[in-house]
C-alpha cells in the first residue's frame, strides 16, 4: 500500500457501458484499493454547466453512485460523496481566482473548443459559452487541491486540468506561503480502448456498447449480435482481428490467454461457441453488480446517507486546507 492521496471526481452522465469499465472505472477502483487514502466524488456541479433540467441532474447522480458502489467502491476506505456537499471547495475556488491569470482560462482546451466550434458555425465566438464552462478548471483545482491530492487518475483529455491545478497551487504558494500540495496525474492506460459491437470504438455515441448494468437475456442478445467475419469453426483465426476475442482478453486472468489465443489461431472455436464464452465471462462479472445496482437504484434514501457520511470525511480535510488558505491571505481562519 503506498501512501499517497489518490482523487478522482466523475461526472453523472448517465450508466456506464463496459469500455468505460475497462479504460476509467476499475483502474480507478484498483487505485483506490492500493492507496492510502483516496477520495472519489460525483462532479455534479460541474454537470450543471451543461445539464439545465433538474430530474435529469438529480437521477444522474444517484446512477452515479450506484455504479460505483456496485463495482465495488468501499465507502468506508475510499471517501465518496457529492461535489454540492463541500461548499468549501467554492470558497476555495474562488481564492484561487484571485492568483490566477485570465489568460489561463482564455487557453483550456474545452473553452477553445467551444469557441472554435461557433466561429466554424458563423456565430458569435462566446454563444452559448456560460461562466461555469469557462471557469471550470479553477473549479476542478479547488477540487483537487482541497484535499492535498497528489495523484488524480485521468484520461487524456483531463490532463491539461491537471497542470492547470498545479500552476495555480504554485501561484497561490508563491503569492502567500506554501499551503497546497502540487498535485499530478496518472494516464489511464492507452491499450485498453475497447471495441463496441459493431468493431468501432465503443462509445455512447456509436450506440455500440454493452452497458455494464443489464439483464442477463439482454446482455446475451448483445454478445450475440458482435460481428464477425463468416470464418468456418474449424478455420484458423487471427484473435487480435476478433471483436469478441478483444472484449474477452480484459475480463480474464493473464494466464488464461495463451490457451484462449490458441483456440482461435488453431481453429478450435467457431464464433457462435466464442460468444457463448463472452457472454459467461460478462455474467461472471457483472451479474451481481447489476443485482446491487437495482437494488441501491430502489433505495435513493440509502445513497444520500452514504454521500451524506462521505461529505462530512470530506470537509474535515476541506475545512483544514480552506482555513490555512485563508489565514495566509490575511482573511480570518475557520473556527
Ligand atoms: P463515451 O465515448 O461512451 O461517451 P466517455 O467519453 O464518456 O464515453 O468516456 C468516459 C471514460 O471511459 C473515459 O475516461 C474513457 O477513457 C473511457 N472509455 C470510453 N470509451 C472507452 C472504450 N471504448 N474503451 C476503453 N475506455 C473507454
Ligand atoms: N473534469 C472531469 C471530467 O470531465 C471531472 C472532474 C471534475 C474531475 N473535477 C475533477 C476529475 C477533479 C479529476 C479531479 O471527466
Amino acid at each position: 500500500m503506498s501512501g499517497k492521496t489518490i482523487l478522482t471526481g466523475v461526472k453523472p452522465t448517465g450508466a456506464p457501458h463496459i469500455g468505460n469499465y475497462i479504460g476509467a472505472i476499475r483502474p480507478a477502483l484498483r487505485l483506490a484499493a492500493a492507496q492510502q487514502k483516496s477520495y472519489l466524488f460525483i462532479a455534479d456541479y460541474h454537470a450543471l454547466n451543461a445539464v439545465h433540467d433538474p430530474k435529469a441532474l438529480r437521477e444522474d447522480s444517484y446512477q452515479v453512485a450506484a455504479c460505483w458502489l456496485a463495482l465495488g467502491l468501499d465507502p468506508q476506505k475510499t471517501v465518496f460523496y457529492r461535489q454540492s456537499d463541500v461548499p468549501e471547495i467554492f470558497e476555495l475556488a474562488t481564492l484561487l481566482a484571485a492568483v490566477t491569470p485570465k489568460g489561463l482560462m482564455d487557453r483550456a482546451h474545452s473553452y477553445k473548443a467551444a469557441v472554435d466550434k461557433n466561429r466554424e458555425a458563423g456565430r458569435d465566438p462566446d454563444a452559448d459559452i456560460n461562466m461555469g464552462l469557462y471557469t471550470y478548471p479553477l473549479l476542478m483545482a479547488a477540487d483537487i487541491l482541497m484535499a492535498q491530492t497528489d495523484i488524480v487518475p485521468v484520461g487524456k483529455d483531463q490532463v491539461q486540468h491537471i497542470e492547470f491545478a498545479r500552476d495555480m497551487a504554485g501561484y497561490f504558494n508563491n503569492t502567500f506561503k506554501p499551503v497546497f500540495k502540487l498535485p499530478g496525474y496518472q494516464l489511464e492506460k492507452e491499450g485498453a480502448l475497447l471495441p463496441g459491437i459493431d468493431g468501432r470504438k465503443m462509445s455512447k455515441s456509436y450506440n455500440n456498447h454493452i452497458p455494464v448494468f443489464m439483464d442477463s437475456n439482454a446482455r446475451q442478445k448483445l454478445v450475440m449480435k458482435i460481428v464477425t467475419d463468416s470464418k468456418r469453426p474449424e478455420e484458423p483465426k487471427n484473435p487480435d482481428e476478433s471483436i469478441i476475442f478483444q472484449i474477452y482478453t480484459h475480463f480474464i486472468a493473464a494466464e488464461e490467454l495463451q490457451s484462449a489465443r490458441r483456440l482461435f489461431e488453431e481453429g478450435k472455436i467457431g464464433y457462435g461457441d466464442a460468444k457463448k464464452n463472452l457472454f459467461i465471462v460478462l455474467e461472471r462479472e457483472f451479474e451481481k453488480p447489476t443485482q446491487i445496482y437495482t437494488e441501491y437504484m430502489a433505495k435513493p434514501a440509502l445513497l444520500d446517507e452514504l454521500l451524506a457520511a462521505g461529505a462530512e470525511k470530506a470537509r474535515q480535510i476541506a475545512r483544514q486546507t480552506l482555513s490555512r488558505a485563508r489565514e495566509v491571505t490575511g482573511l480570518k481562519p475557520l473556527r
